[in-house]
Order: C-alpha cells, then sequence, then structure tokens
C-alpha cells in the first residue's frame, strides 16, 4: 500500500481540491485512532500519536494509493481542553461532517476493552442520519483475553445497533484485524 501525507487542514479553506472518496477514522481521544492509521498503512509515524490525549487538532489527510484518502481527525471526549478550544474543535468537525462532498464512510473506532460510550452511540446515530456507511474497529483488542473478545464485540455491535459483521477487532501494537477494515472499505468506497 502506498501512503502519502497530503495535508492538514484547520478549516474548510484548508480542505484538499481532490475528489477522491475520503474515508474518515473517528474516536474518543486516545482511543487510537492515528495508530490505526500507521498500522493500517504499515507507516511507523505517519500520523502522530501521543501518550496524552488530545495529541490530534487539526484534520489530516493521507492519500493512499492515489486512489482515496485517508482521513484523521481529533477525538472527542477529552475533557483537559478549554471551552474555546473545544468550541472552535467543534464547529471545525461540524462543518466538515457536514459539508464535505467527499466523504464515502467512516470508521468509527471503539476501546475493545469497554461498552461504547454515550458519546460513541452519539456519533454513530449521527453518522446514521448522514447516510454515511460506518465500519466499527474496536481497538487495543489485544488487551482483551482471546476467550472474551468474541462477547466483547458482540456487546459493541448491540449497543452501536450495527451488524456484528461491520465490527472489526483490531491491535495496532501486533498488528492484526485490517484485512477485515480493508475490505470494508472497499466495499464502501465502491459506492
Ligand atoms: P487523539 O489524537 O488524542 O484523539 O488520540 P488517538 O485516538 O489518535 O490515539 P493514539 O493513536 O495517539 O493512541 C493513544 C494511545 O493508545 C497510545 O499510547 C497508543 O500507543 C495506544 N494504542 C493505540 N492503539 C493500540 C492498540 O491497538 N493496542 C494497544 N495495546 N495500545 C494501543
Ligand atoms: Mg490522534
Amino acid at each position: 500500500m502506498k501512503s502519502e501525507f497530503l495535508t492538514s487542514a484547520a478549516g474548510r479553506q484548508d480542505w484538499p481540491e481532490s475528489t477522491r472518496p475520503e474515508i474518515v477514522v473517528v474516536g474518543r481521544s486516545n482511543v487510537g485512532k492515528s495508530s490505526f492509521i500507521n498500522a493500517f498503512t504499515n507507516r511507523k509515524k505517519l500520523a502522530y500519536v501521543g501518550n496524552t490525549p488530545g495529541k490530534t487538532r487539526l484534520i489530516n489527510f493521507f492519500t493512499i494509493d492515489d486512489q482515496w484518502t485517508l482521513v484523521d481527525v481529533p477525538g472527542y471526549g477529552y475533557a483537559k481542553m478549554s471551552k474555546a478550544q473545544l468550541e472552535k474543535l467543534g464547529k471545525m468537525m461540524d462543518d466538515y461532517f457536514l459539508h464535505r462532498e467527499n466523504i464515502a464512510g467512516v470508521i468509527q473506532l471503539v476501546d475493545g476493552r469497554h461498552e461504547p460510550t454515550a458519546d460513541d452511540v452519539d456519533m454513530v446515530q449521527f453518522f446514521r442520519e448522514m447516510g454515511y456507511p460506518v465500519i466499527i474497529g474496536a481497538t487495543k483488542i489485544d488487551k482483551v483475553p482471546k476467550t472474551k473478545r468474541i462477547a466483547a464485540l458482540k456487546k459493541i455491535s448491540q449497543k452501536l445497533q450495527l451488524p456484528l459483521a461491520s465490527v472489526c477487532p483490531i491491535s495496532s501494537v501486533e498488528k492484526t484485524g485490517f484485512d477485515k477494515v480493508q475490505s470494508l472499505i472497499d466495499e464502501k468506497r465502491q459506492h
């Protein structure tokens, strides 16, 4: 897979002019969005990974195989941000999700170790209303004992009201689960 950084955007004036389909990686802060992008593209430092949450502040666009665009966005639910910062981020994200015509699908990441949060449920509901196809990635699955994984995935699927087939267990540390995500992406971006 060929991957390259395209651009970062603080607002619509910076959105790339490309007409390529965009697949957006969303999820609460620290869930593993940037790690996912690096592991998925097999690059060590394509997206910035931090030890403290709230590291990604801009919308980052990466071109994949000269064909489509993977998008890294700031996480939600990060409490240690000022009200002004939160408002600014919220506006930037709303504008993107409501008005960006390239969006072909969303990879919603949730923490594989826990039940989805109320915010996770709201986000999925919002994407459903927008008509965006949603793929769920259950991250950090390496931290869930193997015997408990199926039950964890079922719970996530139930809580988010999405078919189990669209819930992919992934580990960016062990680099597992990407084939399934890849085939679901290929399905979505063809539409
Ligand atoms: P923000 O940009 O702050 O919204 O966070 P993010 O969602 O981009 O998370 P990031 O990729 O920066 O990862 C957060 C932390 O989780 C880092 O310490 C990662 O090393 C760790 N992490 C991410 N994915 C995995 C995984 O699959 N397994 C394990 N064990 N740790 C992970
Ligand atoms: Mg990030």
